[in-house]
């Protein structure tokens, strides 16, 4: 049957664009960046943006196609436009349809979002503890401390530090205070050496025991094995042992937020500590590895 709009006048439909797909990339990319890393989000998010603007702008300055001709029978005994009619009901229904969907897929979408991204950017920081009064930390020794991060939660917020009075530095307490957590898959590490019970002190939620880790720190998990600086020396750790923040208000220890540590060069108040956010176990936080970890929730 023949084309009652007759000859060449096919309708005018706009180009094809790329300015759609580079956004979908670059929002794809803001996507996977929240999880592995900020500078992937940040290029993704710059992608997405600069490809909108340009598929915004091609939308905007798009000619409107050339009116096509209809002869009778092409018409069908539609309507003609009334004159003078600037948005026919066609585009109308057409953006209403899209606004619409936009609105209630916003409306399903973004709560969603919310519950399952916010809770982990949001501050999650640990409550101080007090230790004890640091006449309790004899200077170049080890205590082990156990306490209660939160009292009110009970045994299930109970902690372990490896903690070491270094003396003093241009008049300020030094204190090494390492966390138990193995580096590999988070087993309780403990003291390469003995424990001296008889000495134990307990106050409180709070329980200090001497100790002598001559030969550092053991997990007996998977035998990973750390120095008295908390380095990794053997087995499948991947970095040194986390350390607890410290305060000293009124004479008496606070233990602080956990930080992992990369490494550690020389030790005790002179040491250099290669610092970093607090990550999980078995993740790198230096080297290109670091690169294949997700991000970690602010503390
Ligand atoms: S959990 Fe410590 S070595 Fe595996």
């Amino acid at each position: 049957m023949e084309d009652p709009r007759g000859g060449d006048q096919q309708p005018q439909l706009p180009s094809p664009s790329i300015w759609p797909v580079g956004f979908a990339v670059g929002i794809v990319c803001l996507l996977v960046g929240l999880v592995i890393s900020w500078w992937v989000a940040a290029l993704g998010a710059a992608i997405a943006i600069v490809f909108g603007f340009l598929w915004a702008r091609d939308v905007a300055t798009r000619k409107p196609a050339a009116p096509v001709p209809l002869d009778e029978a092409a018409t069908d005994g539609a309507p003609e436009p009334s004159p003078g009619e600037r948005f026919p009901r066609n585009k109308f229904l057409e953006g209403a349809t899209l606004g619409l969907g936009a609105l209630i897929g916003g409306i399903v979408t973004l709560p969603v979002l919310g519950f399952a991204l916010m809770p982990a950017f949001v501050d999650q920081g640990e409550k101080e503890v007090d230790v004890g009064p640091i006449d309790d930390f004899p200077e170049g020794k080890y205590v082990v401390a156990t306490f209660m991060r939160d009292p009110k939660q009970g045994e299930i917020s109970r902690f372990t530090a490896f903690i070491r009075n270094n003396g003093s530095v241009a008049g300020k307490p030094s204190f090494t205070c390492i966390a138990n957590r193995c580096a590999h898959l988070g087993c309780p590490v403990q003291p390469g050496g003995p424990l001296f019970e008889d000495q134990k002190k307990t106050f409180g939620h709070v329980t200090l025991i001497p100790a002598l880790p001559a030969a550092g720190f053991i997990c007996p998990c998977h035998g990973g094995s750390y120095d008295q600086e908390g380095n990794r020396i053997a087995g499948p750790p991947v970095r040194a042992l986390d350390r607890y923040e410290f305060f000293i208000r009124n004479g008496r220890l606070w233990l602080g937020d956990l930080y992992s540590v990369a490494k550690v060069k020389g030790a005790g108040a002179t040491a250099r500590i290669y610092r970093y956010e607090k990550t999980g176990p078995g993740q790198h936080v230096d080297g290109p590895e670091a690169w294949l970890y997700p991000l970690q929730p602010p503390h």
